[in-house]
């Protein structure tokens, strides 16, 4: 088994910011859902399910069994406890990371992916696995960010060096924290259709979801971001003072990074 490697952890602290995260955004990957029309006995394949509230939803629609990549120990235990108790039946489930993942060929009808491919190196060797373990006809739906419209405003004086932190950081470990403008173009060269491109961007005032959600993730991980030059831990500590000021103004505004949803099909020969 690899070990786990993974920027964000699986901390009880990130539990509970994916739970937050996937309170807000599950109705949008539900529509995504619906319009793949994922239902009665299709073959799933979830790709980093984490605390698996997705996961759960997608083997209601399949009424079965769904697979699952997830190499944290402690969400896979967690999510192995959750199936217990749905009724579904046991899918298979990979401890490991999805490089490493033994996957069955030609198997699936769809394999799905939300807020993973921003961490993955080298994201076309791994569409190519997700490839020979599709179905001809088989669908891949990957759901991540193209992180180009994050915006706060009034701008903050420090906001550039905070995307650059931002990208630089993802970047540390080989992800693309704006993997998803990219998938369209990768899904083109390991073979894929693109059938879809779908944007959701949320945008909030302070007190809203929206609000909430950036400013857990973002004014937690500043610390970690500060060591990302030019970014420093001066501009970081400036930056968090104005967006707890901003927080306090009702006329503040937080633009969202995009959510990109989008769908590739295998050809059918
Ligand atoms: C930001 S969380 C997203 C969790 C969930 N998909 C959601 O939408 O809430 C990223 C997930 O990807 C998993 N992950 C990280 N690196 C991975 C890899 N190399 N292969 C498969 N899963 C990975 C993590 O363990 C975690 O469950």
């Amino acid at each position: 088994m690899s070990r786990y490697k993974y920027l964000l952890g699986d901390a009880r602290l990130e539990a509970a910011r994916l739970r937050a995260q996937a309170e807000l955004w599950d109705p949008v990957s539900h529509d995504l859902f619906r319009r793949l029309g994922v239902g009665h006995g299709w073959k799933v394949l979830e790709i980093g399910p984490g605390q698996g509230s997705l996961h759960l939803e997608l083997r209601r629609r399949v009424r079965g069994p769904v697979d699952c990549v997830e190499p944290s120990p402690v969400f896979s235990s967690r999510l192995r406890a959750s199936c217990r108790r749905d009724g579904f039946g046991a899918g298979r489930m990979w401890e490991t990371a999805l490089i490493d993942t033994p996957l069955p060929r030609t198997w699936y009808d769809l394999i799905f992916a939300r807020w993973v491919f921003l961490f993955l190196p080298d994201p076309k060797a791994h569409l190519r696995k997700l490839v020979r373990a599709l179905k001809p006809g088989g669908l891949v739906a990957i759901q991540d960010y193209h992180r180009d419209t994050l915006a706060m405003i009034p701008r903050p004086p420090e906001w550039d060096g905070f995307i650059s932190a931002d990208r630089a950081f993802f970047a540390s470990q080989g992800g693309d924290v704006s993997i998803g403008g990219r998938l369209p173009t990768l899904y083109g060269r390991v073979g894929l259709k693109v059938e879809e491109t779908v944007a959701t961007i949320k945008t909030g005032r302070p007190n809203s979801a929206v609000w909430r959600w950036l400013s857990w993730y973002f004014l937690d991980i500043m610390h970690r971001y500060a060591k990302s030059p030019p970014f420093t831990a001066r501009d970081a500590a400036r930056l968090r003072r104005q967006w707890l000021a901003a927080s306090r103004e009702k006329t503040s505004l937080m633009i969202g990074p995009t959510l990109l949803d989008v769908v590739g099909r295998k050809p059918s020969s």
